[in-house]
């Protein structure tokens, strides 16, 4: 895919997008890291910051990355690895491969389409998509842009009816599971954001929510202010009961970091455990979540499908973490990075590419499907 295709075929450039520069010399797009520098030279600087910062001094963040290099691969040769079948279920539905979209707020800061052309590029490659309560459009809009299945991404706010009215809604419009985020009673602080002043611009909106409050003059970054004001900071284990109770829909916990945590999600009868450190943007200085995941998979042992977010940038990343135990992992900015490189297609591209190297990974690693995949196919460096 060469990066003048996507230019010149996206979408309308983003509010954002329209004052930066254009594009120049078009290159080819292979890895994540190539859609980045795409989306480097179209997003403008604060929306360029927020998509990629970190907490504080970003720690995890370089870890997040870093961290997948420590584990080896160790492949089998002479197995019959011709048809590959990279296709997985979870709760219920199969996605063509085990690599799905994380929630991430504000797609219309990286395509005019925002979010509808994020949930069309997924129906296109198969994948898995969660939609976040932050988004820049309405979750009914999103499940209306195409037929594949989705997950809706859920923040708890003070405001009880006002979350169960966003159960509500998910549910009514066909979402198929409630993804609890739960490593937010606030925001981290992102040194850029707050540099920046960060905020929608002009013409975007939350919305799914009602307005915002007013967060002062020169809030240093409106969206802390947002989930300061809003966010439900006294949540625990009591409300996650509650929240079975109202809600038709089967229940993810997002945002697990420990193997006691984990099995209390199972106890709580959650459908499936969801390995996150909100891609490092909340507490620095946790772990990458790649060296959480062979103990969390450990205590969950099987009872429900874990799956793992956080770093992960290359077919290989994926193959270890599915070695390592997760049956799924989901990626949250390269899909940005390939929506604001050229919207839909954009997208579209970055999926396929991380697909296509995933079915490599597995070719030159000696498996056949998702299945085949041992735990042994992985040691750590010594
Ligand atoms: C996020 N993430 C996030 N998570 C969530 O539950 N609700 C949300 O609205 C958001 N918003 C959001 C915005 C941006 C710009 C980023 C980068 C991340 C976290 C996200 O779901 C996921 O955990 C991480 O992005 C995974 O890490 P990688 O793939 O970005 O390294
Ligand atoms: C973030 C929020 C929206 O990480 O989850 O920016």
């Amino acid at each position: 895919m060469r990066l003048s295709d996507l230019t010149s075929m996206a979408s309308p450039k983003s509010v954002l997008g329209e004052t930066s520069a254009p594009v120049e010399s078009p290159r080819d797009l292979l890895t994540v890291r190539d859609f980045q520098k795409a989306a480097r030279k179209v997003l403008t600087k604060p929306a360029y910051d927020y998509y990629r910062s970190g907490a504080d001094a970003e720690c995890t963040l370089r870890q997040n990355e870093k961290a997948f290099r420590k584990y080896l691969l160790l492949p089998r040769v002479l197995v019959d690895v011709a048809d590959r079948d990279l296709s997985v279920e979870l709760l219920g539905h199969r996605f063509s491969s085990p690599i799905g979209v994380a929630p991430t707020a504000y797609h219309k800061l990286a395509t005019a389409d925002g979010e509808c052309a994020t949930a069309r590029a997924c129906a296109e490659t198969g994948t898995l998509l969660t939609v976040s309560t932050l988004g820049t459009t309405t979750l009914e809009e999103v499940a209306a842009a195409s037929n594949s299945p989705k997950w809706f991404q859920l923040y708890v706010h003070k405001d009880r009816d006002f979350t169960r009215s966003l159960v509500m809604r998910a549910s009514a419009a066909g979402y198929h599971a409630l993804v609890l985020t739960a490593d937010t009673p606030l925001l981290g602080r992102r040194l850029r954001d707050v540099h920046n002043r960060f905020g929608l611009p002009e013409g975007l909106t939350m919305a799914n929510l009602p307005a915002e409050p007013n967060a002062g003059d020169k809030p240093a970054s409106a969206l802390q202010s947002y989930v300061a004001a809003r966010h439900d900071a006294s949540l625990t284990w009591a409300d996650l009961a509650w929240l079975r109770s109202i809600s038709p829909l089967p229940i993810v916990i997002k945002g697990i970091l420990r193997s006691d945590d984990a099995e209390r999600a199972v106890l709580e009868g959650c459908a499936a455990v969801w390995i996150s450190n909100h891609g490092a943007r909340q507490l620095d200085g946790v772990p990458a979540t790649i060296d959480v995941l062979a103990e969390v998979a450990e205590a969950v042992d099987g009872r429900v499908p874990v799956i793992l977010d956080g770093g992960i940038r290359w077919g290989t990343d994926v193959l270890k973490a599915l070695a390592l135990g997760a049956k799924a992992v989901m990626v949250g900015r390269p899909l940005l990075w390939g929506l604001a490189a050229g919207g839909q297609k954009g997208a579209t591209a970055l999926l396929q590419n991380l697909q296509n190297e995933l079915s490599t990974a597995m070719a030159l690693a000696g498996c056949r499907t998702i299945a085949d995949i041992p735990r042994n196919l992985v040691r750590a460096r010594r």
